[in-house]
């Protein structure tokens, strides 16, 4: 396990995730009823974009500081998203000065409402040890140290019956595709009805195939949602692209989603090789 998140904060690969995260739980918030999210491999809640991980990559500067550029141009949806980062970084006037950049149990803690419950898990002890300390003020946010795979069926379904399963795996080790499709496969035994959020890297579609051919489709559907940066090619040096299936998405997640990419695509593009795609399963 040696993925520190903290190189990565804030790139456009967050930015595409975390924006489809605060979609699903706006839409989740929607109804009165309580709903649980497990956030499976959920890291240090939040980083600090001047630290030296952080500072000597820069990749904040390609992904939310062109968001914020960005901001009248984009829909509504994306309102939330930055709103959350504004409320992390008190007093920022320049989104130049953008300090601190929430991961996802900050965002999730932070939308939580007073019955709703988060699970964040995270298995490396130094990553959890700083997650326990960033979500202590969220009193319906609990920390839980153990292997992300197994806490998925572990933990499902809620008392709730309604949630939300984010998956965000490293993607370090040859089996985390066979290890993800088999949670997903585990816990959607368990909770037929949740949505199920599942995240992976593009740097050329392979992932994002094997994915789909293994994960199981639920009765409400799945979507595959990617935006690429610049061209897929198996020997770019970082990602090309980011990607994020749905499975159970809520409605009416996909129009939002259609009206947003293109614009999301324009403003993360690096040149003419950007594009997105979104498909049913
Ligand atoms: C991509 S990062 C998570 C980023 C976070 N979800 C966000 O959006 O802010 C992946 C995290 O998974 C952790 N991790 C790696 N293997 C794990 C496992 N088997 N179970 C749980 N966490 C794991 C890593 O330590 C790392 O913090």
């Amino acid at each position: 396990m040696n993925y520190r998140h903290a190189f990565h904060a804030g790139n456009f690969a967050d930015v595409h995730k975390h924006w489809i995260l605060m979609l699903l739980l706006e839409r989740l918030s929607a109804k009165d009823k309580p709903f649980f999210v497990l956030d499976s491999h959920a890291g240090a809640g939040f980083y600090d974009l001047t630290r030296d991980e952080s500072s000597r990559t820069g990749e904040a500067a390609d992904g939310i500081a062109h968001l914020f550029a960005a901001e009248t141009r984009l829909p509504d949806s994306f309102a939330p998203y930055l709103e959350a980062v504004r409320r992390l970084n008190p007093g920022m006037d320049d989104p130049n000065d953008l300090r601190w950049y929430p991961g996802s149990p900050w965002l999730i803690a932070d939308a939580l409402r007073q019955d709703d419950r988060l699970s964040a898990v995270e298995a490396h002890p130094e990553q959890a040890r700083l997650l326990k300390e960033s979500l202590a003020e969220f009193r319906n946010a609990r920390v839980y140290e153990r292997d992300g795979y197994e806490a998925i069926p572990s933990m499902l379904p809620p008392k709730e019956k309604r949630g939300l399963t984010l998956i965000d795996p490293p993607y370090e080790n040859s089996d985390e595709v066979s290890r993800t499709a088999k949670a997903v496969s585990d816990g959607m035994k368990r909770f037929a009805t949740g949505t199920m959020a599942i995240w992976y890297p593009i740097k050329t579609h392979d992932v994002g195939d094997a994915l789909v051919e293994s994960l199981p489709v639920p009765d409400r559907g799945g979507l595959r949602c990617e935006i690429f940066v610049t061209a897929p090619d198996s020997d770019a040096v970082g990602l090309t692209g980011s990607g994020m299936i749905l499975l159970n998405p809520i409605w009416p997640i996909e129009d939002r989603l259609r009206e947003g990419l293109p614009l999301l695509c324009e403003t993360l593009a690096r040149d003419g090789g950007a594009g997105w795609r979104l498909e049913a399963l």
